[in-house]
Parts: C-alpha cells; structure tokens; sequence
C-alpha cells in the first residue's frame, strides 16, 4: 500500500497532465497539439501561433506589462478586466465624475479616455537563441565568470535583430537558465478608456469573493489602441486613428458546457514549479505567514477610514484592492499546499530522484546542498519579505523616500545637472503620490508595522534606533508616538512642504532632505537592512540560483518520460484544458457555471460589495437578456475551467475549440492557488467571466450596443462550422 502511495504520489507530481502546464506557442506543434485535438480541438497549432499569416497570437496583446488583454473587433478595441484596467478608471474618476461607482462609457471615439504611460504590446515572433546565448558558458565552472558570459551574448544576440524603431526585442531565461527565447515585440502607447461596467458589476463581490468559487463577478473594461495614420505605434495624438488589428477573436454566442475544450493564451507572470521541498515548505512554514500578517494589519487600518469616508475610500481603492488580492492569495495558497501534502509530494519525488541517480552522477550533491542553502538563507528571507512589505509596499512616505535618496545620488554624481535633471522627473510623480496619500492612514500602518517587524525577525536586523530600551519604551509600547513625531517633524507629509523644499537651491535642498527625521530614520534603516540583510541573502541565493538551475535540468534529464514545461516569466504562453468544475472538501461539489440568479442570491443592499442597482434587478425581473441568454433562459455570469493560469493571465482570452472568444479569465479558486508552485489536477481551476454576460452587460445593460456592432458574433456549435477567420 505505501509503495504504492509513493509511486502515486511521484507519479502525480511528475507527471504533466492536460491542464498542468504553461506552454510556448511556438512549440505547440511539437509538444502538444495532437493532445489538444484529442481534447477536442477543431483549429491547428498554425492557427494558434504562426509568423506567416494572421494568427490567435495576433490578437492577444500584453496589457501595460502585467495584464493580458484581447483584440475583439476590427477598430483595435481591447477587451481586459476590470481590474487590470482600474488604475486607469480611478485616475479619471472624482466624486463628480465617479467612473469607480457609476461605470463609464464612451458614446463616441472622441469621449474616449487618454491613459499616460498605459503601452499595448504585442508579439510579432519568438525564437529559441539558447545556443548564441549559452555559447562558451559551458567551460566556464565560476558562476560570475558564466554570468559575465552570457550577458555579453545576451548584448551581442540583442544588436543583432534588425528592429523598428517601435519594436523592442525580450530575451529571457527558460528552465532557470537551461534555455533562452527572444521575443521581438510591438509596442503601442496610445491606449483609451472606452468602457467599464460599475463596480456593482466589475468588481461584485469585491475582496470577500476574490479568489473565491461561485463567482458572479462581471471582472471586465474596455479600451481602444490607437495608431498613427500608418497603423504604426505613436504617442497620444488627438490625429491619432483606431488601430486595425492582423487578427482579432470572433465572440461565440454558444456559449459552454461541461467538458467543452477552452484554451487560455496569455502572460502569465512567475511560477516556480521545480523548487525543492525545502523550498516549499519555507514558504508554508515561514514567508507567507509573515507576509500575510503584515497585509491583514495594513488593511485593517485602510478599511477603517474607509468605510467611513467615502473621499477615502476613493483614494485607497485601488490600494486597497491591490495588498488584499496577495493577502488572501497567500492564505489558499498555504492551506493548498497543505491540503495536498506538496512537502511530502516533493520528498517523495526527490527520494525517487535520488534514486534514480547512477553513483557517480554529478547531480548527487545538489538535493543535500539545496537542504544546507535553504536553512541558512532562512532568516535573512524571513527579514527580507518583512522588510520590503512594510517599507515598500504598505506604508507609502517610507517607499517614495528613496526617489529622494536618488535625487541625493544624483546630486552626489553629478553635481547640479544631475539634480535638476532628477528633479524634473521627479516634480512630475509628487501630484499623484500625494493625490492618494492619507498621512493618519500611512502614519498608522508604519507605526504598527514596525510593532511586527519588531517581533518578527532576528533580534540582530533590529536597529538599535528601533530598540524599545534605547527609546525608553516599555517592551510592549507601541511605536505610535515615535512614529507621531517623525511625521510631524517631516516635510514629506505634506505636499506642499515637499514642493517648497524642492524650489530651494540644490545645495540647500540636498541638506534639507538629509536632516529630514522621516528620510534620516527610512535611509538609516535600509543601511542596516543591506548591511545585515540583503547583502547575506544575495550571497546565498546567487548560490541557491545556480544549483536551482542545475537542478531543473537534472529533473529533465531524470525524468525523460515527463513533459516539461517552462515556468511563468511574463512571457506569452498557452494552456489549455476544460471547463470543469471540482471538489473543494468532502461532500461538496461545484458546478462549473454561475447564472444571474446567484447575483440575485448574494445581493445585501447598500453593501458596499454585494450592492445591485435598480436597472439590474428590473432587467433580472423581466428577464431581458437578449440573445445572450442560455438554452435555459438563464443569464451565463462566470465558468470554471482546468487551464492552468497564474497573475498576469487576468485578461487573458478564453477560447474554444475553433479560435472564438468563450471568456475572459480573471481569477483562480481559493484552494487551487497553489498552482504556482505545485499544480494539483484536483483542484487548480481557473475563473472566467462567460463572454455572454460581457455583451449583455455592454449591449443591454449600459446601452452600449454601438461597441457590439464593431464585434463578429459567431455560432460556432449551431452552424456546426466555426468562424475563426
Ligand atoms: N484575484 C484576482 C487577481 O489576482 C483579482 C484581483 C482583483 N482584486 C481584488 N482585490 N478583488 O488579480
Ligand atoms: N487575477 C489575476 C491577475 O491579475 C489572475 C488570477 C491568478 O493569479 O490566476 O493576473
């Protein structure tokens, strides 16, 4: 019985299943698609990505670098989720004009909605460089000597691609390190707002229902990319044209069932698949507890001046909704892990590893190094993850310091020019930083923070201007009039003072910020931190990095029966699947649709994540749903699916069996997030929005049939014959 336990457990965990895996496009003909078409597949691996004609890959477009978004109609409209979008709906929105509340809809291409800064980019072709990139490494043992090596090919292969001046080209590492793929890329920078559904719809269910199956959440906008008069990238120009797209994805109005084929295509962000135990079992025991107290303090505090204000609340929404997502991200990531015993999958795996090794095998010191490596990085990880979540990422005036000490550097190493050339850059970030700034909110959170970090790491990363005793404090006091003070006695809480020390003479402004309480604590702080923390943790991890390396690919060469996939590194990627819905604990069992009904069901009124508006419920009452209803009359919200997505994937097209939108992914299931790390075929899903309820939305709800119009809706199932092209 237990052998067999092993061999299930190693086979499982060696295994790639439909479903696991984040596949490179180019290479779908090679590794996967005769398992696609017996998935049910109708379109070829060529339909999906090629250079010589007009492709899927041609429609799927990098949206500002961290979200996927869709070509769906001929005028360059993008489709993406509402939270991909919504930085750009809260930069527009005020109390007048609330975008976040209310929705927003573009009657016309002239109301539509500049975004500074926003890019679309696209992949015009992807090749495998490993051998330029690689050559000569292989006799270099050093690991700084190798790294010096392929940085110099890595400049060499870049030179060599013959680009346009809107073109860049991304080389990135596969199989940490094994292998290197370019990617040459069109980037275009005049992006517009055209739609958003209120967040009565966009956001329903809010941060209680992220991450969470059943899901009723209409989690999409709409914007335009715009061309100059060549269909070539250019930036905002009121000249500017919508853009025609190679391709963009026909709607199907079909809709799916269980069991039906779905394909995601995307960019999904950072996975770390072939980590080893001790590495798995650090994040469970250690970093994600840390890191999920620190989170779970800091939105207690925003929520509650929230709630009580509704300028605030503003302010902090997108914050808000930005420090939740992870927090509870890395709750069903560590329950998952521990629900499927992927500690245990990996000992076993590497006990099978190890086996396998023939005596004098040069991997057989890796697993006992990597053990060794873990252990002493640990405390300077644990530190490092505090650390950086408190000073830059949940207090705010603690992170922006370090645009000042740049400021300094420059001064510093290049005297006044330097300066003003920073400054100038600067001057222009300081409107916005302070726009969505609340000082109680960040005094707040740095003050109760430090309480954490306090308790938390190592006594010896404890600066001794932290140290309760050399501040007189009791053991237990917390840091809040410490804290009180510096914000007090600091320039930076305010904006006005900030902008009045930046129009002193540069000599004058440069001793200015260094006797600045806030700025001498945060920079004081960070000295020790690099001393005591990062520097030690940068040692070892160079180390644990090329072990890492070698290990990967050692479990290629061990495992030669199992397909190996590449993990996440925001470059464009495919994964497929079905839509399926699964078991989350014994006894129950979900169903992998959600209809307007369970909308209805979770309605509470006035809540502020759970509201329904008047026109929702008379068109739920009359039931008007168009052509967009089921066979049953229901209203399609949200489907689940077996694709294998991470963070990055939101926005990412939902496909078919024939190349039509069916979906927009969004989300994954709470326990199934886990994914990143150790993909569980029981219970990894992802979340989609069923495109249906996307164009009822815009169609009936908004009254924006003028956007259908420019989109091909298709019946792939009825007419038997797809559409595609
Ligand atoms: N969990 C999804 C993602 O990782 C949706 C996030 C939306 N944010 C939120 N707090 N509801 O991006
Ligand atoms: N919501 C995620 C994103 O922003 C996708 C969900 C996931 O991590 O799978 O990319």
């Amino acid at each position: 019985m237990k052998r067999f336990l092993i061999l299930l457990l190693v086979f499982s965990s060696a295994t790639a299943f439909a479903g696991e895996g984040m596949w490179l496009p180019q290479l779908l003909k090679l590794l996967n698609e005769s398992e696609m078409k017996s998935m049910g597949m109708k379109m070829s691996a060529d339909d999906i990505y090629s250079i010589n004609k007009g492709s899927l890959k041609d429609a799927v477009v990098h949206f500002g670098g961290f979200c996927t978004s869709e070509v769906i109609s001929p005028q360059g409209l993008l489709l993406t989720n509402h939270h991909c979008g919504y930085g750009e709906i809260q930069s527009h929105s005020s109390v007048e004009h609330n975008y976040i509340k209310n929705g927003f809809w573009a009657k016309n291409l002239s109301e539509e909605l500049s975004n500074p800064g926003l890019t679309a980019t696209f992949i015009d072709y992807i090749e495998d460089v490993t051998s330029l990139v690689l050559a000569g490494v292989d006799a270099e043992k050093n690991l700084e000597d190798r790294q010096k090596i392929v940085d110099k090919n890595l400049s060499m292969v870049k030179k060599n691609y013959k680009l346009e001046s809107y073109q860049d080209v991304i080389i990135r590492p596969f199989f940490d390190g094994n292998q290197y793929f370019a990617f040459v890329t069109t980037t275009f920078r005049d992006v517009r707002l055209v739609g958003a559904p209120p967040e009565s719809i966009g956001k329903f269910g809010s941060d209680t229902d992220n991450w969470v199956w059943p899901r009723h959440t209409g989690d999409f906008s709409l914007f335009r990319i715009y061309a100059d008069k060549n269909n070539k990238p250019a930036d905002y120009s009121p000249d500017n044209v919508p853009y025609t797209p190679k391709h963009y994805l026909p709607i199907s109005l079909d809709g799916v069932e269980e069991g039906d084929f779905t394909l995601v295509f995307g960019f999904p962000g950072r996975t770390n698949e072939y980590l080893p135990s001790y590495a798995v079992d650090q994040i469970v025991t250690s970093l994600n507890p840390a890191k999920i107290e620190i989170r779970e303090k800091s939105l207690k505090i925003m929520d509650t001046y929230m709630r009580k204000d509704e300028k605030i609340k503003i302010k902090y929404a997108a914050k808000y909704a930005s420090i939740a997502n992870y927090w509870k991200k890395w709750i069903g990531e560590s329950t998952g892990l521990q629900k499927t015993n992927a500690v245990q999958k990996k000992q076993l795996f590497e006990e099978e590893f190890t086996k396998r090794l023939k005596k004098d095998s040069p991997y057989k010191d890796i697993l006992p190094s990597m053990e060794k490596l873990y252990n002493d990085i640990n405390k300077y990880a644990l530190a490092r993850d505090v650390y950086s979540e408190i000073v830059m990422r949940n207090v705010d005036l603690t992170g922006f310091m370090f645009s000042f000490k740049r400021l300094l550097d420059a001064y510093q190493n290049n005297g006044d020019s330097g300066y003003q050339e920073y400054l100038s850059r600067l001057k222009g970030s300081i409107p916005d930083f302070y726009k969505d700034l609340d000082v109680k909110i960040d005094q707040e959170k740095l003050s109760a923070l430090l309480d954490i970090y306090v308790k938390t790491v190592d006594p010896d990363f404890v600066p001794d201007f932290l140290q309760r005793e050399n501040l007189g404090m009791a053991s237990d006091e917390p840091y809040d009039e410490m804290v009180k003070n510096l914000y007090i006695g600091s320039s930076f809480s305010d904006e006005n003072a900030t902008m009045k020390l930046l129009s002193l003479s540069p000599s004058e402004a440069v001793s200015a910020v260094k006797s600045d309480p806030l700025y001498a604590f945060i920079i004081g702080w960070n000295d020790i931190f690099v001393q005591k923390i990062s520097n030690p943790y940068n040692d070892i991890k160079r180390k644990l990095d090329e072990l890492q390396s070698n290990y990967t690919n050692a479990q290629m060469e061990v495992f030669k029966e199992k397909r190996f996939y590449p993990d996440a590194n925001s470059t464009m990627r495919v994964t497929y699947g079905q839509v399926e819905g699964y078991q989350p604990r014994d006894a129950v069992e979900y169903e992998p649709n959600t209809y307007l009904d369970g909308v209805m069901e979770k309605y509470i009124p006035n809540d502020y994540e759970f509201d329904v508006s008047e026109r929702m419920k008379t068109l739920y009452q009359n039931k008007d749903f168009g052509p967009y209803a089921d066979k049953n009359g229901k209203l399609p919200i949200c489907f689940l699916g077996s694709n294998h997505t991470t963070g990055g994937n939101s926005g990412s097209p939902a496909i078919d069996a024939y190349g039509n939108l069916i979906g927009l992914n969004f989300d994954r299931v709470w326990e199934g997030t886990m994914s990143d790390i150790n993909y569980d075929r029981s219970i990894c899903r992802n979340i989609m929005v069923d495109a249906r309820y996307i164009l009822w939305v815009i169609d009936k709800y908004a009254g924006a049939g003028n956007l259908v119009k420019e989109m091909k809706l298709v019946h792939p199932k009825k007419n038997k014959y797809p559409s595609c092209k």
